[in-house]
């Protein structure tokens, strides 16, 4: 990056005059929702593509109007915005861009209605969240998922992440990598900040939608690739703990952890406790999807100059 913009209450401005006060009402009650998007750098294209940009401003609308915030822009408008931001910064590396909506009022009451929404979009140089090549660790959570009818797990609401950042500091205390939170039905649910997937006998299960999880981007398109790369059927499904231990492999899906392997949940290895090779196929489609190199997957990319 040449130098970080922001963009910031309508305009793109050094990163430095992006600043809110700490009387802003969403600090205070985390009633944000954000995203979280990447953009891949293409060495051979000298080219910078942004991943499902539009599903993920789609998403990020939707869940805004939940919260009773209208914004004045489209997700089309808001990619456009995206690319000059990125334009502007110079970015020709991966990145990771933020776009979040909050409530911008100096005022305190812990509601939806009556203030006034305003976005923000900030960027930050990113590598592999965890370890895509060699797996993580993965302890199952004391804390269950935040329930979808007390704090919706459906949105990304920054106030959600209380619930994840209380599963994550958990699982890296006992000496993990990342943590699995159960429902409060006791069903596998989601990572901190991504979904789940678990290979059993060649088919590979997930918990569907209404299991108290976010409606990943990235766990749409690992499906497709299972289903329509590779052959493999999926299934949406409530998933026992207990069905972890006795997977053929298991792995993690998200914007930022990408397609991260689990070699080992509750200090059992999962399979031969290596990467798994319907893990390994599905990692093989996306890397070189997100990089433009698999034809059937460029409209979900954007390529920013
Ligand atoms: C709790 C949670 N689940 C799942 C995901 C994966 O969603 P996506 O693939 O849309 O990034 C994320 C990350 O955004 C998340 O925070």
């Amino acid at each position: 990056m040449k130098r970080e913009y922001a963009y910031f209450e309508g305009r793109i401005v050094p990163i430095e005059e992006a600043k809110i006060s700490i009387k802003t009402n969403s600090f205070h009650y985390g009633t944000a929702v954000f995203e979280g998007i990447r953009a891949y750098w293409s060495e051979e294209e000298n080219q910078l593509f942004i991943l499902a940009g539009l599903e993920h401003y789609e998403r990020l609308l939707k869940n805004a109007r939940a919260m009773f915030m209208k914004l004045p822009h489209t997700a089309e408008e808001l990619l456009e915005i995206t690319k000059e931001l990125l334009r502007k910064s110079g970015v020709k590396e991966d990145i990771y861009i933020r776009p979040i909506v909050y409530f911008k009022d100096l005022k305190l009451t812990p509601k939806l209605v009556g203030y006034t929404p305003e976005i923000a979009i900030y960027l930050y140089p990113f590598g592999a969240y965890l370890d895509p090549e060699k797996g993580i660790r993965a302890k199952v959570s004391s804390w269950i998922r935040n329930d979808d009818n007390a704090i919706p797990s459906r949105y990304k609401i920054a106030g959600a992440y209380v619930n994840s950042a209380l599963a994550k500091t958990e699982a890296l205390l006992a000496g993990y990598d990342e943590a699995i939170m159960l429902n409060a039905n006791g069903y596998v649910a989601e990572g901190s900040g991504e979904n789940i997937f678990v290979v059993r006998g060649g088919t590979v299960v997930t918990p569907g939608l209404n299991e108290h999880i976010l409606e990943g981007i990235t766990r749409n398109l690992v499906i497709r690739i299972l289903r329509e790369d590779l052959g493999v059927e999926v299934v949406e499904r409530p998933v026992a703990r207990s069905e972890l231990y006795v997977a053929d492999e298991v792995f993690m899906t998200g914007t930022a952890a990408e397609v991260t392997p689990i070699v080992e949940i509750d200090d059992r290895p999962i399979g031969d406790g290596k990467v798994g090779p319907i893990t390994k196929r599905v990692q093989e489609v996306f890397f070189r999807a997100v990089r433009g190199k698999v034809e059937k997957y460029r409209d979900l990319l954007t390529p920013v100059y």
